[in-house]
């Protein structure tokens, strides 16, 4: 168990998410750096899991960490790019994501966020979901997709990071994992 001043270890390479998690959660938190392998899984719950044990087994287990996974589902595209979200982004670009499915009538897509939290070689996972409109890309805020991701009028990078964190997928995750936090320390 831990008390609220332990710092928990986010293993991420992307400072855009530590920042999101910072912003909404009253604990300090630690990046680290480490690339731990990403199992092939049907669920984005069971591949944070793995990457929780695994970067858990790697540092040495002595400090609470999370992982966090995420993807983009884009309903017209049979919930393409799923899993591969981070390679698409890397190969085509959002722009064109954008336009793969500018010909589609129905643009609905949502954002699924699962953390994994592990200390004491237990693991819990966290799931947070935004429902969205793929649209332009507008705004210059947040990473990845926010600029192709519309909810209720503007896209995810018209945002700060509090207005993401209101209605994001990962926002929602984070508000799960401190209601949690906060009973484990009543
Ligand atoms: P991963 O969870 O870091 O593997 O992210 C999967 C893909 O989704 C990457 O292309 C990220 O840039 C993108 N992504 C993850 N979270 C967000 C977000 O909050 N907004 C926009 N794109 C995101």
């Amino acid at each position: 168990m831990t008390d609220s001043t332990t710092p928990i270890r986010f293993v991420t390479g992307n400072p855009h998410k530590v920042d999101e998690v910072r912003a909404a959660l009253d604990r300090p938190i630690e990046q680290v750096t480490f690339d731990y392998p990403e199992i092939q899984a049907d669920t984005i719950e069971a591949v944070a899991e793995a990457g929780a044990r695994e970067a858990y087994n790697h540092l040495g287990g002595d400090h609470p960490l999370i992982v966090e996974d995420s993807g983009l589902r884009i309903d017209a595209l049979g919930g393409f790019p799923g899993p591969y979200s981070s390679y698409i982004e890397g190969t085509l670009g959002i722009e064109r994501v954008w336009h793969l499915t500018e010909r589609e009538d129905d643009r609905t897509a949502s954002f699924v966020s699962v953390i994994a939290y592990i200390a004491d070689d237990d693991v819990i996972t966290f799931t947070g979901r935004v429902t969205g409109t793929i649209v332009a890309p507008r705004g210059r805020a947040g990473f990845g997709y926010d600029p192709i991701f519309e909810v209720d009028g503007r896209t995810l990078a018209e945002r700060t990071t509090a207005e993401k964190n209101e209605l994001s997928h990962r926002g929602q995750a984070i508000a799960s994992f401190a209601t949690w936090l906060d009973d484990q320390s009543r």
